[in-house]
């Protein structure tokens, strides 16, 4: 799918919105592995993510392609500060109406706005693509996460006690959320 926005942001600087394409595969690497070192409330530790610079590439170009799904990177002084994405849960019929929403912005950058804009292009392009559900998993001490998603619309149906299990702070609760689209 594709994208293409502009914003200003609450430091009154522009940020342009628009999907990740095969060029930007670097880049989109080098921010997933500095987002999952800042926070401990992402799925992967760092070195449990083996792609390459071509892998990723590979990875936005068929996002690109993609009719139902979308990798939109957050850009700021010519340089990628965050991304957020979209993608089918499944693929047999009874679960294609399913989307799964992931998103993460440099901690330099947060509190901007970015998460919500790129959360509303998701929503946007969940809608466009046709699905019926959006998705999502948030550590439930992740506050300006869970704040973000309930502020956007989407609502909390379940909650699994050790979702996670950090090398830092032991099992995390993690709370399931959707957002029906229709
Ligand atoms: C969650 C995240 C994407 C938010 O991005 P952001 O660019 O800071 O988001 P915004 O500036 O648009 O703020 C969005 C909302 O979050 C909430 N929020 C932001 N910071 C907060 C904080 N410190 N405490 C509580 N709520 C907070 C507010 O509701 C805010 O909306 P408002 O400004 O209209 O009040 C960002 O913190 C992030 O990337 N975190 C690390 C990765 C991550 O946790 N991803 C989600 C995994 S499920």
């Amino acid at each position: 799918m594709k994208f293409y926005q502009t914003i200003t942001l609450k430091n009154g600087k522009e940020a342009i919105l628009r999907n990740g394409d095969a060029a930007d595969g670097e880049a989109v690497l080098e921010v997933f592995i500095k987002t999952h070192e800042e926070t401990d409330y992402l799925l992967t530790y760092p070195e449990e993510n083996t792609s390459t610079p071509e892998e990723e590439a590979e990875f936005l170009s068929e996002k690109t392609e993609s009719e139902n799904g979308i990798e939109i990177i957050a850009i700021v002084d010519e340089k990628v500060v965050g991304t957020a994405g979209i993608g089918a849960h499944g693929t047999k019929y009874k679960e294609k109406h399913r989307a799964d929403f992931g998103i993460s912005v440099l901690k330099e950058y947060w509190g901007l706005g970015l998460g919500t804009a790129l959360t509303r292009a998701c929503i946007e392009c969940a809608r466009e693509a046709g699905y019926a559900q959006l998705e999502l998993s948030v550590v439930a001490d992740n506050e300006a996460a869970v704040s973000l998603y309930r502020k956007e619309g989407f609502v909390e149906y379940g909650r699994n006690p050790k979702g996670f299990n950090s090398r830092i702070s032991g099992y995390q609760e993690v709370i399931d959320m959707l957002l029906d689209l229709e």
